[in-house]
């Protein structure tokens, strides 16, 4: 690993709620892991009125309860938040930018920072333009003694052409190599491990195209609802929320070339070759290849458990999306004609996010099944949470006279690997972004691809009064209509459990 320089993080949006569960959080954790430099300070900016001893209060709440590390003493927390410090100002005066300057001089000094400062916007999104020009108008953006970063939390835009303009805004004030567009999902360990699993095994690669994979399902569902976050919710959608990033990123790792070498910019560019193959959608594809669906009020697990109309935040005919499902092509060698479906959802059964890429049945059926029913083909389930880890279903012959076939599962979890500790996405983000390493975060064109291919949905839906939003009940899989984009004889969904290997009827959701 490159080595940490001395440095400064600056948070902007420091009182807010990412900030204590897990910027916070995240900072103490590489600490702890020694991943930190000698020389470090965090100074927190916010509108807020706290005193750094308030800051540090309410920080090391929030490290005792969102650290991932286990086991921490008091003393450990107390010398970690020795470290942080925090300054109140008005972000949208440029004046006021100026307490930040003199704050960042004097630890500077005190901590030998070098001038190394990376400023992370966790504000509401209004802020992103603004803050930057200001830090510039301060002289803070330019690197003539050390480096200057901006971390920029998502929203990344709300369409295309407000990434369009965001970018714009940015590039007017910091280099491209100096923007970080955080993506959480590409931290995760196992997100990671998908270019691992497939670039570091001779046997999926061959098998890894059109001749041998029938089709791809991306899903990240979740149990819970908008938690109280129905104000953003209501302009955001869960299309914005979690496909036009989040899924599409993972869909980036699953599809791409192998790059010509494992760094950030050869990475980056197999990455964006796959958002510029996607097909763009037609008014077809946008009638019938694209669900959205909304929950409401129904009984999970003995609870009433109020419909998202009824959310605070929430207009009572909201027509906002909480579940989104879709079937897309990548119209490149490797892809012609597979299908990828790719569904997100609130108040779904259970909360899971995984792969699953769907072989082709062999080509001449032998045998039959146990249970008679059609041979669906061996599934790799790559797992990115909870249970993490990777699931085989293969073929067996059930023991005795004849030759019936079982499906059996080849698994492993993340859990065996006893002394090995997997970092939160926050932490392995913020670390990289500290050596300078960008190959995880995305890059602006990358933004603007995905935007790109997405965009004909928010038209369709805002200028099409037809456009159809189903509801489905709090605690079920969708609507049914999101069952008959996939369904034929051969495909269904998967419908997973909390642990990977279970099925059928053994299932904890
Ligand atoms: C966030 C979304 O980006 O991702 C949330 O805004 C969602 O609505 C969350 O719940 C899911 O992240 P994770 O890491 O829990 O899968």
């Amino acid at each position: 690993m490159k080595k940490v320089d001395n440095q400064a993080l600056v948070i902007f949006g420091a009182s807010g709620d990412l900030t204590y569960r897990k910027l916070i959080p995240s900072v103490f954790d590489l600490y702890i892991n020694d991943s930190l430099p000698e020389g470090y300070a965090i100074l927190g900016v916010g509108r807020t009125n706290f005193s750094d001893k308030d800051f540090r209060i309410k920080m090391k709440q929030g490290i005792v309860e969102f650290s991932n590390l286990k086991g921490i003493d008091s003393k450990q927390i107390d010398d970690f938040i020795s470290k942080l410090f925090y300054v109140s100002i008005d972000t949208k005066k440029s004046d006021d930018y100026s307490l930040v300057k003199a704050r960042l001089k004097e630890l500077n000094t005190k901590f030998n920072l070098n001038n190394n400062y990376i400023f992370y916007l966790s504000t509401p999104p209004e802020l992103y333009s603004i803050i930057p020009k200001y830090l510039y108008g301060q002289g803070l953006t330019l690197q003539h003694k050390g480096f200057r970063r901006i971390i920029i939390e998502k929203p990344f835009g709300n369409s295309l052409k407000s990434a369009q303009e965001l970018n714009k805004q940015l590039l007017d004030f910091f280099e491209e190599d100096q923007i970080y567009r955080i993506d959480h999902y590409l931290g995760k360990e196992t997100v990671q491990n998908l270019m691992v699993t497939r670039f570091s095994n001779g046997i999926f690669e061959p098998l890894w195209n059109r001749n041998y994979i029938q089709h791809v399902e991306i899903s990240a569902v979740e149990s819970i609802g908008v938690e109280g976050r129905g104000g953003y919710y209501e302009n955001a959608g869960v299309m914005r929320d979690m496909i036009q990033n989040h899924l599409l990123q993972v869909a980036s790792l699953v599809a791409m070339e192998p790059p010509a070498k494992a760094n950030a910019e050869e990475i980056r560019h197999e990455k964006l070759k796959v958002f510029r193959s996607l097909r763009p959608l037609s008014k077809d594809d946008l009638r019938s290849n694209v669900i959205r669906g909304q929950y409401t009020e129904s009984h999970v697990k003995g609870e009433l458990v109020k419909g998202y109309r009824d959310e605070d935040g929430v207009a009572k005919d909201s027509r906002t999306e909480t579940y989104f499902a879709m079937k897309f092509f990548i119209d490149n060698w490797r892809w012609s004609g597979v299908p990828f479906y790719i569904r997100s959802g609130k108040r779904l059964p259970t909360r899971v996010s995984e792969i699953v890429i769907h072989f082709k049945p062999s080509p001449a059926q032998l045998f039959k099944s146990i249970d008679g029913a059609v041979e669906q083909g061996n599934q790799l389930i790559l797992r990115i949470q909870p249970d993490e880890g990777i699931l085989l279903k293969t073929g067996l012959k059930v023991p005795g006279n004849g030759y019936e076939v079982k499906s059996v599962n080849v698994d492993f979890h993340y859990s065996d690997l006893k002394d090995h500790y997997i970092p939160e996405a926050y932490e392995r983000l913020i670390l990289d972004c500290m050596i300078g390493d960008n190959t995880l975060y995305m890059s602006g064109e990358g933004a603007e691809l995905t935007w790109e291919f997405m965009q004909p949905i928010l038209d369709y839906w805002e200028n099409d009064p037809d456009a159809p939003l189903y509801g489905y009940p709090a605690g079920s899989w969708g609507p049914d209509n999101a069952d008959e984009l996939i369904e034929s004889a051969n495909k269904t969904w998967r419908y997973p459990c909390k642990n990977l290997s279970d099925d059928g009827l053994y299932c904890e959701l």
